[in-house]
């Protein structure tokens, strides 16, 4: 680079600097399409697209640096979330993953040690080996008996109570719900809480979908929240703000994993806005959650008519069985992909989301319907294959979801 001699020449370098660092990122965007994509996908119910209302409410909120617990609106939302849950305190954060590990780190003392959870959790199987690597402890993945949830019974066979050397004393249980969708029993909560406590093992609960069981069943976040510890609640799932997730805990709880959230680099600044979009997405979308679920039974029951197995379904997912009617998930996900209104289909699990259109199930149960119809055509009976897509080895429980090929663009 060549030294800058002149005054003029400064003024000429910062302004070529100024120029190479300028962008314009909204060139190329295009809102209406992507909002009508998004109400055409069943991939999650994450890709939901923050309303004009929500930008504006949040455009409003307090730009105080968080890193300080100087801004009003983050405060506001983690005093709120910890209200209704019951809990001391609150810490607002990213993502799901991080309030998870974080909850999980802040429990876990020392090695050597072990969470329990069930083998599907996403604590366990979707969080890229988290627990191993911010805790150093082991997981103890339990397959459910009953192939729905974990029973005290479960718990018990599989705890790891003692000071047998060989093995990691379990210190923390890690219960999700929903899980896959499924609601968890709140007795059988209740009772493995109980059990654990009187044992000395703190609870965690990944509540990522948490508002999705308070919504379903009436039961107020309070009650389903009470059993644990600690609490990770997101908020850009089924809630549908952009960003977020909050962790609640005991006031001495939520102080630690601050800290700990500074050290994974997780401290923010001006949270503010974000918060404020949590918050209207609390207040708006938390009463649309309901029917989120009586689209998915209305999709579950069109799937039944056409005779296709269903796997799951009792909140916002259905997770269904394409093989039972000789369609391969792959081949319905490019079929949806390239109808003149696309639909984006990402293998056996359906998710419903407050932005999905009636219209799209519609037009997916349209396309099986077809699809399977075809199939019959070309000698396919069903009745011929296994119920269940996938079998994963595992003694009871299969596996349910099934990802295929073709992403949504949106
Ligand atoms: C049950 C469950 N817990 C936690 C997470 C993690 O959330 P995030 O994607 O915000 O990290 C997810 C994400 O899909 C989830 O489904």
């Amino acid at each position: 680079m060549s030294p800058v001699s002149t005054l003029t020449d400064l003024e000429a370098a910062r302004a070529k600097v100024a120029s190479e660092v300028s962008v314009d990122v909204l060139k190329g965007v295009d809102v209406p399409k992507s909002k009508i994509a998004l109400s055409r996908s069943f991939n999650s119910d994450t890709i939901t697209y923050p309303t004009d209302e929500m930008m504006a409410y949040a455009s409003e909120a307090s730009r105080g640096d968080d890193v300080y617990q100087a801004d009003q609106s983050t405060l506001a939302l983690e005093a709120h979330v910890a209200k209704i849950t019951g809990k001391e305190a609150g810490l607002f954060c990213a993502s799901g993953t991080m309030t998870n590990q974080l909850g999980i780190r802040t429990h876990l003392l020392s090695p050597p040690h072990s969470v329990l959870c069930d083998a599907r959790a996403h604590v366990h199987r979707n969080e890229a080996g988290g627990i191993a690597h911010h805790s150093q402890a082991t997981t103890l993945p339990v397959i459910p008996e009953n192939g729905h949830h974990l029973t005290l019974k479960d718990v018990k066979a599989a705890v790891i109570l003692g000071d047998n050397v060989h093995v990691a004393p379990t210190r923390l249980i890690s219960l999700e719900n929903t899980l896959n969708g499924t609601i968890f029993p709140q007795d059988e909560i209740v009772a493995i809480s109980e059990y654990a406590h009187s044992v000395g093992i703190k609870m965690h609960l990944d509540g990522a979908r948490i508002w999705n069981v308070a919504a379903e069943t009436g039961t107020s976040l309070h009650v389903l929240c009470d059993p644990f510890d600690s609490v990770s609640l997101c908020l850009s799932k089924g809630i549908g703000a952009p960003i977020g997730s909050i962790l609640v805990g005991s006031h001495e709880f939520i102080a630690r994993a601050r800290w700990f959230r500074k050290m994974f680099g997780g401290g923010w600044r001006q949270s503010g806005h974000m918060a404020a979009a949590a918050a209207y997405a609390l207040t708006h979308n938390f009463p649309l959650l309901a029917a989120t679920h009586t689209l998915a039974r209305k999709l579950e029951a069109g799937l039944r008519d056409i005779g296709v197995g269903i796997l799951i379904s009792e909140t916002n997912m259905v997770f269904f069985d394409a093989p039972s009617v000789g369609i391969a998930y792959d081949e319905l996900t490019k079929r949806a992909a390239s109808l003149p209104a696309p639909l984006y289909v990402g293998g056996s699990r359906l998710v419903i989301h407050y932005q999905t259109s009636e219209k799209a199930v519609d037009d997916l149960l349209d396309l099986v319907q077809v699809m399977a119809e075809e199939k019959r055509k070309e000698g396919f009976v069903p009745g011929q294959v296994e119920q269940q897509p996938v079998d994963t080895g595992y003694p009871k429980l299969k596996e349910v979801f099934l990802r295929s090929g073709v992403k949504s663009t949106a």
